[in-house]
């Protein structure tokens, strides 16, 4: 599990999170949405120990990212920032096998070999030598995460679930991709991993998340099942739009689609 339990963050003076607590299990998909600014981000980063909240805390697996050593957590954790821009000509392969270094796997003998399955997972096979500067957005998202998979190969080390701590992961992928990364992702959660995931795509998390956290001004509004969160009345109050929620007959999930394309 982990655990953020009452977490406030301050940013160049600002107040950007206020007193936000949240469970993510393993096991279970657990999707953050809300509207630009909100502090999607900042939560991650929270989780993930990239930041220190100014109080509040967070543990993984019981023990307070306080208290681990960057290698300590890197065993347990992977993440995916949002904007991932390299300025240096490293090639695919260079930089999914950073997820080996991470790990402190570096020179294992099988380490090219996990990184051309990671490659694979995220159809990219045969990219490895390719410069990732001249990739597309959407490619380069995915070497990202193959870099990701690279450093948390497995969804339980030692007896011990591992997270995936992903920040808007699909938001530049076709839907064929985005259905690939998603169905990957939940089978980290089936195979006893947990992943957190920062999310726009409302559809998509109705499908895919166990768990809705949904975020306003630097506050959890909401949270729940996609079915009990996804309404017409927390997409008017957390997004400011009139959405008809309405569900497929097929999935019994919700879907929403904007109530008309005037204002
Ligand atoms: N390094 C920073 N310094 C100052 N303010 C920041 C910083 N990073 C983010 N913010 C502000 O914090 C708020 C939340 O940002 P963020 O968590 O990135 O939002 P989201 O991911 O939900 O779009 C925004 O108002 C943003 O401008
Ligand atoms: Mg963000």
């Amino acid at each position: 599990m982990i655990r953020a339990s009452d977490i406030s963050v301050r940013l160049a003076g600002r107040q950007v999170l206020h007193g936000v607590s949240l469970d993510a299990a393993p096991g279970a998909m657990t999707a953050i949405v809300g509207p630009n600014g909100s502090g999607k981000t900042t939560t991650l980063k929270a989780i993930s120990g990239e930041l220190t909240p100014s109080a509040g805390k967070v543990t993984i697996n019981g023990r307070d990212i306080a208290s681990l050593k960057p290698w300590e957590l890197a065993l347990k954790r992977g993440v995916l920032p949002q904007s991932t821009g390299i300025s240096f000509p490293f090639t695919v392969r260079e930089i999914v096998r950073l997820g080996l270094e991470a790990a402190g796997s570096g020179k294992a003998v099988a380490g090219d070999r996990t990184a051309d399955e990671a490659l694979e997972a995220v159809d990219l096979a045969g990219f490895s030598g390719r410069f990732y500067q001249e990739l597309s957005g959407g490619e380069q998202q995915r070497v990202q995460l193959a870099r990701v998979l690279c450093q948390i190969s497995a969804p339980v080390a030692d007896g011990e679930p591992r997270y995936l701590l992903l920040d808007e992961p699909v938001s530049s992928l076709d839907i064929r991709h985005q259905l690939t990364i998603m169905r990957l992702a939940r089978q980290f959660c089936a195979d006893g991993g947990g992943v957190v995931a920062v999310m726009h795509d409302l559809n998509l998390t109705s499908m895919f998340a166990d768990q809705i956290v949904m975020m306003k001004a630097g506050r959890i509004r909401a949270r729940g099942a996609p079915k009990d969160v996804l309404t017409d009345e927390t997409m008017e109050a957390i997004f400011g739009c009139r959405m008809r929620v309405s569900v497929a007959p097929a999935q019994d999930i919700p879907f929403v689609l904007p109530q008309s394309a005037t204002m």
